[in-house]
Order: C-alpha cells, then sequence, then structure tokens
C-alpha cells in the first residue's frame, strides 16, 4: 500500500519505517526541514534500538522517503497517518492543534477516498473532531480511524514488529477493511487486531497509561513507607508480583515515571474526566504522587549533607527519561538537577545516549562528561537517574577512587546493598535500608 505518515518523531518515524519493513511505499512528512533533510541523507534523528538497520534497508530499496511536502504525499497516498504532537495544554488537556490542523491541510489535498488514521495519544471524542475539521474542506468521501500506539521507547521497533494487540477504533468496515489488511504481517503469530468504536479506541489508550502511572505511583508510595518503617520495597515488590492476579511489570520504584506519554496523558485522562463529567481522581492522584517523587532522591542528597550543598559537586549518571532512548521529555532528572543547582550545588553528567537532547535543554547549566567515571571526578557523591545496562556493573575501586566520598544515591535501585556494602560505599537507594559506610 502507498501510505503517508505525518508527523516523523519517535512514533512516526517508527511506524513510517515499520510499515515499509513490511512492503509498503511510505512517505514520511514533518514541517521540520533540518529533520526531513536529515533523514533523506541517510541520518537518523533519534536513537531507538533496531532502527537504524530498518531505516537503512528501506531507504535503499525506495519504499521509504521523506518529505516536508504535504499535499504531493497526501495525493500519493491510500491511507495517511497522524503521529503529530498532542502536548499537554495549561490546563493539563490534550493540545490538538497540531492534529486538527494537519486534518484541514489535508482534507483540502484529497483527490480521491481517503482513509485517515489518528495514531497520536488523543482524548475521547477527537476523531468526531477531525471529521468535522475535514468535512468543511473536503470534496471527496474519507474516513477517520482511531488507531492508538502502544510501543514503548527503547523497545520501540520491537513492539511495532509484533506488537501484543493492534486496537483500531472504526466508523465503516472499509477502513476496518484496510487496517486489517494493513496490520496483518505484524499479527502473523495470532495476537489480535482489535476493532471497536473510536472512543473506545480513544480511550484505550489513556486507560492502559494512567493503569501503568497508577501502579508506579503506587509501589512510590509504598516505598517511601518502606523508607520510615525499615521494609524493603524490594521484597515487598517481589511478593506482589507473584501474585499472579497483580504480575511482576511496572511494580519497581524510583525518581518518579516521565517521558513524553504518562506525565500529560494522565492529565489528559483527568481533563477528559472533567469534560464528560466523571471526575478521575485517581489520575490525579498518580500525577501528584509523581511529581513528589521526582524529588525524592534529592531530599535525600539534602539531608545526607546536613541539609547544605552549597559548593558542593555531584555526578549524575543518566539523563533519559529511561533506559534505550536519547528522550529527555519530562525527564526526572531534569528535576534533579533543577533541585542540585537551586541549592548551589554544581552537576557533571553522564548518559550515553541523551548528552545531545540534553545539551539543547541545559546548555551550560551542568558541565558535561565524555564517560561515567569522568563524571564523578571530585564528585561529593553520585547519583543515579537513569537504569542504563553500562552502569549496572560499575569498577566499584576505580569509582571510589574517582569520587572524593563513596557515596551512591541509586534512584533506580539498580544495585544490590549487599555488593555496596562489599565496596565500603554508603547507599541510598529508594525504599530499602540505608547502607552505611563502614566506619574504619
Ligand atoms: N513517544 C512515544 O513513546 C509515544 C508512544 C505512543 C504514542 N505517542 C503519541 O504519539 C504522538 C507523537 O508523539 P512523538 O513522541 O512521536 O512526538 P514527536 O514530538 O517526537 O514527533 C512529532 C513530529 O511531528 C512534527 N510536526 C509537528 N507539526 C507538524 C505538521 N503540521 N506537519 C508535519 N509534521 C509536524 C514535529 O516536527 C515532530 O517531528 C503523540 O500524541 C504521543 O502522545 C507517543
Amino acid at each position: 500500500m502507498k501510505l503517508s505518515v505525518i508527523g516523523t518523531g519517535y512514533v512516526g518515524l517508527v511506524a513510517g519505517v515499520c510499515f515499509a519493513e513490511a512492503g509498503n511505499h511510505v512517505t514520511c512528512v514533518d514541517i521540520d526541514a533540518a529533520k526531513v533533510e536529515s533523514l533523506q541523507n541517510g541520518k537518523l534523528t533519534i536513537f531507538e534500538p533496531g532502527l537504524e538497520h530498518l531505516f537503512e534497508r528501506n531507504l535503499r530499496q525506495q519504499r521509504l522517503t521523506f518529505s516536508t511536502d504535504l499535499q504531493t504525499a497526501v495525493r500519493a497516498s491510500e491511507v495517511i497517518f497522524l503521529a503529530l504532537p498532542t502536548p499537554a495544554g495549561e490546563d493539563g488537556s490534550a493540545d490538538l492543534s497540531y492534529v486538527l490542523s494537519a486534518a484541514q491541510d489535508i482534507a483540502k489535498a484529497l483527490q480521491q477516498y481517503m482513509l485517515i488514521v489518528i495514531k497520536s495519544t488523543v482524548p475521547v471524542g477527537t476523531a468526531d473532531k477531525v471529521r468535522e475539521a475535514m468535512a468543511a474542506h473536503a470534496t471527496v468521501e474519507f474516513d477517520v480511524a482511531s488507531n492508538p500506539e502502544f510501543l514503548r521507547e527503547g523497545g520501540a521497533v520491537e513492539d511495532f514488529m509484533k506488537p501484543e494487540r493492534v486496537v483500531i477504533g472504526i466508523e465503516s468496515p472499509r477502513a476496518e477493511k484496510i487496517l486489517r489488511e494493513l496490520y496483518r504481517p505484524f499479527v502473523l503469530s495470532g495476537n489480535p487486531i482489535l476493532a471497536m468504536d473510536r472512543r473506545s479506541a480513544e480511550l484505550t489508550k489513556y486507560a492502559c497509561n494512567v493503569m501503568l502511572a497508577l501502579r508506579i505511583s503506587f509501589m512510590n508510595e509504598v516505598a517511601a513507607l518502606c523508607d520510615k518503617c525499615g521494609a524493603d520495597v524490594d521484597h515487598v515488590r517481589l511478593g506482589m508480583g507473584l501474585d499472579s492476579r497483580i504480575g511482576k511489570r511496572f511494580l519497581f520504584s524510583g525518581i518518579g515515571y516521565g517521558g513524553s506519554c504518562f506525565p500529560k496523558d494522565v492529565r489528559a485522562l483527568v481533563q477528559s474526566g472533567e469534560e464528560f463529567g466523571a471526575p478521575q481522581q485517581l489520575g490525579n492522584i498518580a500525577h501528584q504522587v509523581n511529581d513528589a517523587q521526582k524529588k525524592v532522591l534529592v531530599q535525600k542528597v539534602f539531608s545526607h549533607f546536613d541539609n547544605d550543598l552549597k559548593g558542593r559537586h555531584f555526578a549524575l549518571w543518566g539523563l533519559a527519561f529511561k533506559p534505550g532512548t536519547d528522550d529527555m521529555r519530562e525527564a526526572p532528572s531534569l528535576v534533579i538537577i533543577e533541585e542540585l543547582l537551586q541549592r548551589g550545588a554544581t552537576v557533571s553528567a553522564y548518559d550515553p545516549e541523551a548528552m545531545g537532547t540534553a545539551k539543547v535543554l541545559l546548555g551550560d547549566t551542568i558541565s558535561w562528561a565524555q564517560n561515567a567515571y569522568e563524571a564523578c571526578e571530585n564528585a561529593d557523591a553520585l547519583l543515579i537517574a537513569t537504569e542504563w545496562n553500562s552502569f549496572r556493573e560499575p569498577d566499584w575501586k576505580v569509582l571510589k577512587q574517582t569520587l572524593k566520598n563513596p557515596v551512591v544515591f541509586d534512584g533506580r535501585n539498580i544495585y544490590s546493598p549487599d555488593v555496596v556494602r562489599e565496596q565500603g560505599f554508603t547507599y541510598y537507594s529508594i525504599g530499602r535500608p540505608v547502607v552505611e559506610e563502614p566506619r574504619a
């Protein structure tokens, strides 16, 4: 099939590349001319494991092209996917201006029947709004479908190529038929394509993200109780996760969730609840707990250093909101850095993939290390904000020699307290007992 994907960011680029890999001819459209030029020249604009290989192959085999020209792309397509941003507005509701304005431009360009598929995460009722916005300009028949995307950054290619399920919200058998055909190669192993009405599809995406956010916030509250009462959240987590009614995933405590999805989607569901008169109180609570959680690690640092961080210098390992991505949107590391700087400390940071995106946001407010150990030079302590695999087995001897004090504040609970104790470090983590440095 001939497809256009409008918006070539984390979702659009992955979707475009994967649809091309399945044999479709895909044009990825973006308004960012520099991004399009880079992609046309074979240079990826995001880091995502496994993407480069597929991107290069499909570019070479001419199934994948990039353009800023929406009209030409639309006219050459049979299906158009919208993978545009839906950021949180002032009141937390999703800003639909990107989606609605692109929909109008598409409507003006249409010359034949078209299926427009909303892949962006959008509040209940958006497909109706898109149809309305297009109807004022379109002179041909069209369908608007909802097809929320469930990929996880850091595992996006795998998730897209082998989805656990594909959710399609459709308003006509014609749209259903096209989408089933398009997704057939991705569900050969038997995972289902769930067809439903568009409102249910839109809501499914938010319900998933808020449920996951709630699990994280719940475990962070349990961890805070562990910190106070002397229990160990790792034991609690294992004891809970082996209950098949609960399951093991998304039970890790830490420094809160970030990224482009959970924070804004939780707030958007709360707003939808307001709009429809069905308050989503749990979403509100997940959001509040998460905001507070981002500050927990620095509170531990503050209290360790007798409530005075002026003139202190800290190493920070990890900037990306999670491992496997260079995405810095709503990363807890940003709150940690802000809190440290506000208290008069300085920071030297290292991240295996996100230094470029982080530099755009942070400039020269912190210093940038070439590697993990360089970040630790002259540092009063090490803080860990992202659980990259490369941080999991550090050279403890080098670390001890490099840091001014053998103190680690681990916001992701990546070390075994026993190992850290053996290595002679003071170790703070989230919801687990503090390991005190053995005194001579
Ligand atoms: N990132 C994720 O993991 C993820 C997962 C599932 C769903 N989503 C949802 O998918 C949507 C896109 O997210 P993203 O992370 O890919 O965003 P992104 O910001 O990485 O990408 C959006 C792209 O759209 C482009 N753009 C903006 N206006 C445009 C226009 N008028 N025409 C063409 N291009 C335009 C931007 O330049 C950018 O490249 C959001 O609704 C998000 O909530 C994201």
